[in-house]
């Protein structure tokens, strides 16, 4: 395994791989965990040769100390994903990423305007930014991301399809702890009280696949939060029913095919995010 720190490292790595047709990739921000390392080891199975990217993406960040104390564990990623069988670990500098600033604007087909993307504003053109830009340096066959962070995923696909990238997007279901919690690297920020406190999140979201058959979406949404913020660690930032398609929040069961719900809970300062497919 190669850990390129720079561009110029990677390239010459990326020289060097057989089958430059069948390249996994995973982009990450480090501080791996299982839920990575499922993605990894798909990528692993499925393609030649995997890549992998660690970069702690500056444009994506909306709040200055959630950048500031994101966790940074180099070392411990690589000795985690060596023997998961990856090639190359990418973890270039900022000006290898941005050499000049970053002013495109992308195109995201208007998924952002609900969940995360009102509550997180420039996120996800942030992320498009990066990724884009990851995807023109390491030039993957199929590029693989988590479904926790669902509506990133709605909005990459559409990027993808939108700028013609030939890259398939691979959705990867969410790895969670036995407890129910939601594998993260901003768990590691947890308190303890705060840990034994997070997994009532997806117990409370949970509850919604049994009332959805006597309560509106609506009503659906105030029970959860209510049910989360019981307790005294928890503070509900949102909760949403939406139509897992466009994103769209719907108040009728019947107003879509496919419906999901999504939410993000503050355990003081750390935020959390879970969704649950609905219907
Ligand atoms: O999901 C993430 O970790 C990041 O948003 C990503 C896709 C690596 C872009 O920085």
């Amino acid at each position: 395994m190669i850990v390129a720190r720079t561009l110029a490292e990677f390239i010459s790595a990326y020289n060097e791989l057989p089958n430059k047709s069948d390249i996994g990739f995973v982009p990450t921000m480090g501080a791996l965990h299982e839920g990575h390392l499922s993605l990894i080891r798909r990528s692993v199975a499925e393609s030649t040769s995997t890549i992998i990217s660690i970069f702690v993406n500056p444009t994506q960040f909306n709040n200055a100390n959630d950048l500031a104390t994101y966790p940074r564990t180099l070392e411990a990623d690589c000795a985690l994903v060596e023997p998961a069988g990856v090639d190359i670990v990418f973890a270039p500098r900022v000006e290898d990423i941005y050499p000049e600033p970053d002013h495109r604007i992308f195109n995201l087909g208007g998924l952002d305007q609900y969940g995360e993307g009102p509550r997180r504003p420039g996120h996800f053109n942030g992320v498009a930014q990066v990724v884009t830009r990851l995807f023109e340096i390491v030039k993957p066959t199929r590029s693989y991301f988590g479904e926790k962070d669902f509506q990133q995923l709605a909005i990459l696909r559409y990027v993808t399809e939108d700028q013609k990238f030939p890259i398939s997007i691979i959705g990867c279901p969410i790895a969670r702890a036995t407890d129910g919690l939601a594998l993260s690297s901003r768990n590691a920020l947890l308190t303890p009280a705060q840990r034994e406190a997070a997994p009532h999140i997806y117990q409370c979201i949970c509850q919604a696949r049994e009332w959805k058959s006597t309560l509106t979406p609506d009503e659906v949404v105030a029970r959860i939060t209510e049910a989360i913020n019981a307790n005294p660690e928890l503070e509900t930032e949102y909760i949403e029913i939406f139509n897992a398609r466009t994103m769209e929040p719907v108040h009728n069961w019947e107003d879509a095919q496919e419906i999901q719900l999504g939410c993000a809970v503050y355990a003081h300062p750390v935020r959390l995010i879970d969704n649950i497919k609905l219907k």
